[in-house]
C-alpha cells in the first residue's frame, strides 16, 4: 500500500483515487505524519502539492525520515520542491507564475538509468500536463538528474541518479493531464512494486473481520438508516458482519417522500434481512414543525428531535434485550450496545484530516453529529475509506437493487427544507405527491442517472389559474435538478421539452391545490442546491 502525506492541496484526494483506480490500497496522513509514529509499513509515499509556497512562513514541512525510510518517494508539485529543498537544491519563485496547461517534454537518460527512466516508463517525447505553481525549481539538488521539463521549468521532472526518489512539477493526479495516471501507475506498479489486490471483494471480507474484532462476541451496534445509499450499505455490510447483533432505527420524520418508510422496510427487512425497527414518529415531528417557517429553526427542531426518538429506541431495544436475559437466563446474552454505527466515507475523513492551509474553507457538515455527545456511545465507520462511487459498488455487490443504489442524495431535514413558508400536514403532502410525479417521469424517461439530484419545491405564495373553465388561486411547484461532481459547484440539467411538458401537466392534474409549475435555471453559485 502507498502513503499519501497531504500538504493541503486541493488536488490531494485525487491521488488516493488514481492509486485506488489501480486497485492499490493507499492512505493519506497529514505532512506533518512522523514516519516513527506509523504503525504500518507502505511500500511507497508520495508528496502532495500545497497552496503554500515553500518560504511562506509556517509552510508545512516533511519529516526528513520520509527519504530513510528505504521505499520509494514521489513529490508531486510542492512535494518535488520539497526534495529539492531537502537535497540541497533551490526553489525559487516564478518569474510568471504558471496554471494551466502546458507541454512536457520527457527527458530519457538511457543505459545504466533504468530506474530513473522508469517514471516515465512507456512514454517518450512530448505530454501535455496540468501545472499550478508559483515556484520552481531553480537548481538540482547534487545526485539528481532532469528528467522532464517544459519551456519556462528546467527542472519539472526529477530523479535521484540510484534512489528511487522522483519529483514532477505537474499535478500528475489531475485528469487535465491526461497520461498522469500512467505516471502514477509506473510509480505506483513497477517502482514501488505495489500488488494491485486492493478490491471492492477483499475490502468486504476485511471489513467484515475488522467489524468482528472490534464487536468481540457479544457487542452490539445500533445505527440509524434513512433510505439513503450510505446508510443503507453500511447497514447491509454491518448484517452481514454481526446479524442481529445490528440494530438499524429508521425514523419516520413525517417530511420523508411518499411512502419512503414503507419502501426502506421492504428493501432492507424484508429483503436483505437487516434488524431493522421503523419508528413512526411523525406526528411527533410535524406537531412540532407545524406553523414553522425559518429554516435553520426547521433543521433544529428535526435535528433534535431526531435524537430525542433514536435515543428512546435504543433504550428500548436495550431494555428488550435485558428482559429476555432476566426471562431466560440461559438464552445467549447479548452485549450491551456499545457502538453507534456512522455512515461516515472518506471525502469527509479527509476534510477533517487534511492540512489546513490558511485559506482552507470549513464544509459544513449535515450528518447527525450530536448523538455521539449524548449516547456515549463509540463510532464504527465502516465506509470510512470509501469514496461515493465505491459505496455504490460495495452496495451492488452485497445485493442492494441498482435503483437504491444510484440514488440522489435526500436532506435529513426532508421535505420540510422543500416547502417554503409554514410546514404544515397538507403542504407536506402536496410536496409528497409533486416529488413523487417528477421522479417517476425522470425515471421513465430514462434520465435519473444523468441528473445528480432532482426534487421538487413548494412555494408559499398562491398564483391565478384556469382549470376546468374555473378560476383557480393555487400554489406554484418549483422544479429542481441539478448535475454536480461535489455538490459544492452546480449547474441546472437541461432537460428535453417533452419530458419538462409532461411532469408539469401531471403535476397539474393530479396534485390538487397547484396550478403552476416552474423549473428554475438556477447554478451554484449564486444559488444553493436546496431553496432553504
Ligand atoms: P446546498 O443546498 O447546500 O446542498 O447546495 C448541497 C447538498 O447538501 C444537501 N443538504 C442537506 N443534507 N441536511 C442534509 O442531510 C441538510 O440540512 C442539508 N441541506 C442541504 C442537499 O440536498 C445537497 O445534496
Amino acid at each position: 500500500s502507498v502513503l499519501i502525506l497531504d500538504f493541503g492541496s486541493q488536488y490531494s484526494h485525487l491521488i488516493t483515487r488514481r492509486c485506488r483506480e489501480i486497485n492499490v490500497y493507499c492512505e493519506m496522513l497529514p505532512c506533518t505524519q512522523k514516519m516513527a509514529d506509523l504503525d504500518w509499513k507502505p511500500k511507497g509515499i508520495i508528496l502532495s502539492g500545497s497552496p503554500f509556497s515553500v518560504y511562506d512562513e509556517g509552510a508545512p514541512r516533511v519529516d526528513p525520515a520520509v527519504f530513510d525510510y528505504g521505499v520509494p518517494v514521489l513529490g508531486v508539485c510542492y512535494g518535488l520542491q520539497e526534495i529539492a529543498l531537502n537535497h540541497g537544491g533551490k526553489v525559487d519563485p516564478c518569474t510568471h507564475r504558471e496554471y494551466g496547461f502546458a507541454t512536457l517534454e520527457v527527458v530519457k537518460l538511457g543505459a545504466g538509468h533504468e530506474l530513473a527512466d522508469k517514471l516515465f516508463e512507456g512514454i517518450c517525447g512530448e505530454m501535455q500536463v496540468w501545472m499550478s505553481h508559483g515556484d520552481q525549481v531553480t537548481a538540482l539538488p547534487p545526485h539528481y538528474n532532469v528528467i522532464g521539463k517544459t519551456p519556462t521549468a528546467p527542472y519539472a521532472a526529477i530523479a535521484h541518479e540510484s534512489k528511487p526518489i522522483f519529483g514532477v512539477q505537474f499535478h500528475a493526479e489531475v485528469t487535465h493531464s491526461p497520461r498522469g495516471k500512467e505516471v502514477i501507475k509506473s510509480f505506483v506498479l513497477s517502482i514501488c512494486k505495489c500488488k494491485p489486490n486492493w478490491t471492492m471483494e477483499t475490502f468486504i471480507d476485511k471489513e467484515i473481520a475488522r467489524i468482528r474484532q472490534i464487536c468481540g462476541e457479544k457487542g452490539r451496534v445500533i445505527g440509524a438508516v434513512s433510505g439513503g445509499v450510505d446508510s443503507s450499505v453500511a447497514a447491509k455490510l454491518m448484517h452481514e458482519a454481526i446479524g442481529d447483533r445490528f440494530h438499524a432505527v429508521m425514523v419516520d420524520n413525517g417530511v420523508l417522500r411518499e411512502n419512503e418508510a414503507i419502501q426502506v422496510h421492504k428493501m432492507l427487512f424484508e429483503d436483505l434481512g437487516v434488524n431493522l425497527t421503523v419508528v413512526d414518529a411523525s406526528d411527533r415531528f410535524l406537531t412540532k414543525l407545524e406553523g414553522v417557517e425559518d429554516p435553520e429553526q426547521k433543521r433544529k427542531i428535526i435535528g433534535n428531535m431526531f435524537i430525542h426518538v433514536f435515543e428512546e429506541e435504543a433504550a428500548k431495544i436495550e431494555a428488550a434485550a435485558e428482559k429476555e436475559l432476566e426471562e431466560n437466563p440461559k438464552a445467549e446474552a447479548k452485549g450491551k450496545i456499545e457502538w453507534l454505527l456512522q455512515g461516515t466515507l472518506y471525502p469527509d475523513v479527509i476534510e477533517s484530516i487534511s492540512f489546513k492551509g490558511p485559506s482552507a474553507t470549513i464544509k459544513t457538515h449535515h450528518n447527525v453529529g450530536g448523538l455521539l455527545k449524548d449516547m456515549k456511545l463509540k463510532l464504527i465507520e465502516p465506509l470510512r475509506e470509501l469514496f461515493k462511487d465505491e459505496v455504490r459498488a460495495l452496495g451492488r455487490l452485497l445485493g442492494i437493487p441498482a435503483h437504491l443504489v444510484g440514488r440522489h442524495p435526500f436532506p435529513g431535514p426532508g421535505l420540510a427544507i422543500r416547502i417554503l413558508g409554514p410546514v404544515t400536514r397538507e403542504q407536506v403532502k402536496i410536496a409528497q405527491k409533486a416529488d413523487t410525479i417528477y421522479i417517476d417521469e425522470i425515471r421513465r424517461a430514462g434520465l435519473y442517472d444523468q441528473i445528480s439530484q432532482a426534487f421538487a419545491v413548494l412555494l408559499p405564495v398562491k398564483a391565478v389559474g384556469v382549470q376546468g373553465d374555473k378560476r383557480t388561486y393555487d400554489q406554484v411547484v418549483v422544479l429542481r435538478a441539478v448535475q454536480t461532481e461535489d455538490f459544492m459547484t452546480a449547474d441546472w440539467y437541461v432537460f428535453p421539452p417533452e419530458v419538462l411538458r409532461r411532469i408539469s401537466s401531471r403535476i397539474t392534474n393530479e396534485v390538487a391545490g397547484v396550478n403552476r409549475v416552474t423549473y428554475d435555471i438556477s447554478s451554484k453559485p449564486p444559488g444553493t442546491v436546496e431553496w432553504l
